[in-house]
């Protein structure tokens, strides 16, 4: 199995959390702005309206998959829908939950030929599709910064294209809201739980094709 000979996770770079909710944080603090800065509020707030999707809460949908075979046709029902040309999913679950295994099956699905490699070492492992780009990101060993200016990420998530990422939270808060949250968990033998959630109205899309 080709998770055995993962490598070790070195520390790994986490985003702060924002701690919304400061119980220090009165009601003076919330007043509101006085008036010739309301209008770079509102510029401020409409730039953040056309940088990030429209972000929108689905409960999870739980699926079971019986064995890889139900993990083959999810990807090919997810691989039909027009949206996945630009969709941004990640994907969550330990070592071996089946993750790269998804992505294999989503990339061939789209037309990829000849070997998927697990980007473990490379951190993204570029795919050009018929009539899409791919990226297939594993942020496992993802621990600077630095690399998310220094090799194009930024970029990469800002165009147009499907970017898989693995290991999402590593990259924390540097990565854009996922359209869809895939999250996988080893069930009895070859089955796979599996929590399905949209975060945008592109995952909403995806989510009710499969
Ligand atoms: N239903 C299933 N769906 C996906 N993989 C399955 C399933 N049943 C068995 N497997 C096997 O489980 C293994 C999953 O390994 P995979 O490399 O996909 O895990 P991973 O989540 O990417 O792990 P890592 O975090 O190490 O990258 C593969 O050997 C695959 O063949
Ligand atoms: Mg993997």
């Amino acid at each position: 199995m080709e998770t055995v000979g993962k490598p070790r996770k070195q520390t790994g770079f986490r985003a702060r959390k924002v701690d919304a909710g400061h119980a220090d944080l009165g009601e003076s603090e919330l007043a509101r702005p006085p008036a010739d800065l309301r209008h770079i509020e509102r510029n401020l707030a409409l730039t953040a309206v056309e940088l990030h999707p429209q972000i929108v809460g689905s409960a999870p949908r739980p699926m079971l998959w019986k064995g890889e075979e139900d993990t083959r046709a999810f990807a090919q029902r997810l691989a039909g829908h027009p949206a996945v040309k630009d969709a941004f999913i990640a994907l969550h679950g330990d070592l071996g939950a089946g993750k790269t295994t998804l992505v294999r099956h989503l990339l061939r699905a789209l037309g990829a030929e000849g070997r998927i490699k697990s980007p473990t070492y490379a951190v993204v492992e570029p795919y050009a599709l018929p009539g899409l780009d791919a990226w297939h990101f594993d942020f496992y060993r993802f621990d600077d910064p630095r690399e998310w200016e220094d090799a194009g990420f930024r970029d990469i998530f800002a165009g147009p294209g499907l970017k898989l990422a693995e290991w999402p939270g590593n990259a924390g808060a540097l990565l854009p809201v996922a359209d869809l949250d895939i999250h996988l968990a080893v069930g009895d033998g070859d089955a796979r739980e599996v929590g399905v959630q949209a975060r945008t109205p592109r995952g909403q899309e995806l989510l009710a094709c499969v």
